[in-house]
């Protein structure tokens, strides 16, 4: 869908439909009838022509003190969901919003591109089904084609992001995200190195290739870079990119194994983010490291019990073959480490079941060492609402992941039962010793199992791209 911008008024205005913002108690628009009170959420649609627009639809802001750009973000959704049924391929929005008007544009553009995502390669189109092209943005003030279309990137690369999140483990296999990689690469001209299994043997990165050990994909490790201001620090984004996880030889039950495709969504972050900030040209430098296996079960698998020699030399008795996202991150943290020496690592991870107990769908843990990164980490998140808590690291937890056959386990803390979400980043945190790290998990919000009113879809939500990018656009 082609985001435009006009200074036309709507008097004179060609559309299918017009969009006409409204709020809570202030003097009603012209259009709005008695029973339209403007709350938030709720949408008036009439079918009277007015001048040149053949529609009308009036969307409720609520009330004027509690207006943000999340609340735009999200009345857009619902927006781009109501042109969609009526089965329009062109609509006008009046941007007359109570805030900068840059934006009110930005948010209602998100709402827009990010609320008509839908995963549907699979379903059989309907015949008479019909794509929306055009959305209008009409604006009155300074010049915002700049704004526009880098929100426009941003939201592209969500909805890329969320569709590699979406898509068959069979298809999204570690060969297709590394071929994903690779055009980005090119496209941007970026230096991309993608170590093939072998390669690996040689480097010693022993735990992602145990962990990829057990399926007929073999692992891979992208390390992609972006250099944007060449004599500046590097950071490092590392993410998961476990294509499907079995659970192995501790395989996962009915109930628990089924939406393990999204097991790469951090992987699918780190190279969305990087293809984002390149095409939005910021001055920084990232490195960006994804680990790629699959978890599966069979003859080849590792398995419980067993202990396997990191990267970076430290010993890990594997105590669960479930609990695999953090043995990939250990090697591919450590490397970064070695190889960087990144003035922050920054890893993102489905790690844990345990995030959904403790935050429900709707906050991202935030745990480590990164400290003076947390607060501009936290506000980007509050932002874009992609938002982040921290969780403690205290000693103790350190302790607790230390083994008694081995340098480290995979578990710890009652076997994996106490603290899950802060025992994952204390394991991750033995193989940043000089680098300062924050660990982001991402399993509570990377998947949802149902549509919220909004811009979020049901399945991958996308999650962990806007919130990136927002923090290295003032890292910079
Ligand atoms: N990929 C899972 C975590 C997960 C679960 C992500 C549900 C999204 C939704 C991870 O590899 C895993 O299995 N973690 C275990 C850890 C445990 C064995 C310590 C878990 O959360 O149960
Ligand atoms: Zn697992
Ligand atoms: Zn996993």
């Amino acid at each position: 869908m082609k985001i435009s911008l006009s200074k036309a008024r709507i008097e004179t205005l060609k559309t299918s439909l017009i969009v006409i913002p409204i709020l809570e108690e202030e003097k009603p628009h012209p259009l709005q009838k008695k029973d339209m009170k403007g709350e938030f959420n709720k949408l008036y649609l009439s079918y009277d022509r007015y001048k040149g627009s053949e529609k009308v639809l009036l969307v409720g802001l609520g009330k004027r003190k509690d207006l943000d750009k999340e609340k735009v973000r999200k009345a857009f959704g619902l927006v781009i969901k109501k042109v969609r049924e009526l089965q329009l391929e062109e609509f006008s929005v009046l941007l007359k919003i109570p805030m900068p008007e840059q934006d009110a544009a930005n948010a209602a553009t998100e709402g827009i591109l990010l609320g008509a995502y839908e995963f549907t390669k699979y379903k059989t189109r309907k015949k008479e089904e019909k794509d929306i092209r055009e959305c209008t943005l009409l604006y009155s003030g300074k010049d915002i084609s700049k704004g526009i279309s880098e929100t426009v990137i941003v939201c592209e690369n969500v909805n890329m992001l969320r569709e590699m999140v979406n898509e068959n483990a069979d298809e999204m296999t570690t060969e297709k995200i590394a071929a994903i990689a690779k055009d980005i690469a090119k496209n941007n001209n970026l230096k991309i190195k993608v170590f093939e299994k072998e390669e690996l043997e040689k480097l010693g990165c022993h735990l992602i290739l145990a962990v990829g050990r057990g399926s007929r994909y073999p692992p891979r490790m992208v390390v992609i870079e972006y250099n944007g201001s060449p004599k500046q620090e590097k950071y490092a984004i590392v993410g998961k990119g476990i294509t499907f996880d079995s659970g192995g030889i501790n395989l996962k039950p009915t109930g628990y194994i089924e939406t393990m495709k999204q097991d790469m969504a951090g992987a699918a972050v780190v190279l969305a983010t990087i293809k984002t900030l390149a095409e939005l040209h910021l001055k920084i430098n990232i490195i960006g490291i994804a680990p790629l296996c699959e978890n599966m079960i069979g003859p080849f698998s590792y398995k419980p019990g067993d202990i396997y020699k990191s990267f970076a030399g430290k010993s890990v008795h594997i105590e669960s073959t479930d609990a695999e996202g953090r043995l990939v991150l250990a090697d591919a943290i450590a490397y970064a480490e070695k190889i960087y020496k990144p003035k922050l690592i920054i890893d993102i991870a489905t790690l844990t079941g345990a995030s959904s107990v403790v935050f429900g769908e709707y906050i991202t843990a935030m745990i480590g060492t990164g400290k003076n990164f947390m607060k501009p980490l936290f506000d980007a998140g509050e932002k874009v609402c992609e938002r982040v808590w921290e969780l403690p690291l205290y000693e103790e937890y350190k302790e607790e992941v230390k083994a008694e056959i081995a340098d480290l386990t995979n578990l710890g803390y009652k076997q994996g039962r106490y603290a899950g979400t802060i025992i994952g980043a204390a394991f991750l945190s033995h193989f940043a010793e000089k680098s300062p790290l924050i660990h982001l998990d991402i399993g509570n919000t990377a998947w949802r199992d149902r549509q919220l009113p909004g811009y979020i879809p049901k399945n991958a939500t996308g999650v962990g791209l806007r919130l990136l990018t927002e923090f290295f656009r003032n890292q910079k």
